[in-house]
């Protein structure tokens, strides 16, 4: 036993903050689900300041529920209280929790928060074993938590400010050329494309079949008849060089033998084919991540549930995690499997790394 020492009160009370601060953002993460999925911050983004019972008699939610909540929204600092029992949405908070196509829509992520925290309980198992949970342990919602909380940008940024940033790739797209994008989820980045691009074919490579699954029905929803989806063990990517653009957005991290689909891509690229690669900022110590991102709590918290768990949902995993893929990994991952060009390029993302890479 390691001999008594005695507490000092004041970092007593500062921890009990900390630790019970994280409580707090988590309860307010359950009531901001529910905000997203009853509807309550669209409702308020048009009513302005209301009170429970004007938000009761627009949603026809029980009222008394509606008030605990508006209180905790406010409380939170979510909602700005007015006075009274009136509480409204700021234009902000409407960017982050209300329009789903504005590029900081943030509440989507949300959307799988009660399949995210259920996770906790099977991690215990995964701590001695050592083995993690691949996408699919989260069902259906998870699918769909990936979809909301990565679809904004996709939706508002991709087409019109990130592709013409590649020199002649709109060109390309617009003539008709072969794409691939790997670990697509449920392809909302490749409908976006598609819809924009009708002339080009686009594949889409993914282990998750609720995201397959997904995917399948947003495509057919588009009418984006362009857009295939594959997956990845019954149909590897093949070795003939055919794609002329390659795309992996927030997935390599997540694999557990990124070596492996890298050598696979140099295999299906062509000569003078582009890959454009998005994974999260990060670097190479704990000491510079934690010093550089805000968040990066909840990023290695995010690991641990997700993505680590992810990259070593197989014996032998990589087990990369959320902060694991720095540019410098990557730069040595990419040129190991015999692309010679990398290339950082920023699109002013505030979590995401874009690099080019090229044969
Ligand atoms: C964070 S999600 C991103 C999905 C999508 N690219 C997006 O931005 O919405 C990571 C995805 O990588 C997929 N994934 C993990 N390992 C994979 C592999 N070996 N091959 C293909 N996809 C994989 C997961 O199933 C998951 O759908």
């Amino acid at each position: 036993m390691a001999p008594e020492t005695p507490l000092d009160s004041d970092r007593l009370r500062a921890m009990a903050r900390t630790v019970f601060g994280a409580y707090s953002g988590a309860v307010t993460s359950a009531m901001i689900y529910l905000g997203d999925r009853l509807g309550l911050y669209r409702s308020l983004a048009e009513t302005g300041a209301v009170n429970s019972e004007e938000l009761a008699k627009r949603t026809g939610l029980s009222e008394r529920w509606l008030r605990e909540w508006l209180h905790q929204q406010g409380a939170a600092g979510v909602l700005a209280h007015e006075g009274g029992d009136r509480f409204s949405l700021s234009p902000e908070a409407g960017a982050v929790l209300a329009d789903e196509r504005h590029p900081a829509f943030g509440a989507g992520f949300f959307s799988h928060f009660p399949q995210t925290m259920a996770i906790a309980e099977r991690l215990p198992e995964a701590f001695e074993s050592g083995l993690g949970l691949p996408y699919d342990a989260f069902g259906a919602e998870g699918a769909v938590g990936v979809e909301r909380g990565f679809a904004p940008w996709f939706r508002s940024l991709l087409v019109p400010v990130a592709l013409p940033r590649i020199d002649g790739l709109v060109e390309g797209l617009e003539a008709g050329i072969q794409v691939a994008d790997v670990g697509c989820g449920t392809g909302v980045a490749m409908i976006e494309m598609a819809k924009a691009f009708p002339k080009t074919d686009f594949h889409g490579y993914e282990l998750s079949n609720h995201a397959i699954a997904r995917g399948r029905a947003n495509a057919a929803e588009a009418g984006a008849d362009n857009v295939r989806f594959h997956h990845v063990r019954e149909e590897p990517l093949p070795e003939d060089e055919r794609f002329d653009f390659v795309t992996t957005f927030d997935c390599l991290h997540d694999m557990t033998d990124p070596a492996s689909i890298v050598a696979g891509i140099r295999k299906a690229i062509a000569p003078a084919g582009r890959w454009l690669i998005a994974d999260i900022k990060c670097h190479g110590s704990y000491e510079a991540n934690v010093a550089e991102n805000p968040m990066a709590a909840m990023m290695y918290g995010t690991s641990v549930m997700t993505c680590m768990s992810s990259a070593l949902s197989e014996p032998g995993g990589a087990g990369l995690g959320t902060l694991g893929l720095h540019p410098a990994l990557l730069e040595d991952m990419v040129h190991d499997a015999g692309f010679g060009k990398f290339q950082p390029i920023d699109f002013g993302h505030p979590v995401n790394a874009f690099y080019l890479v090229q044969p």
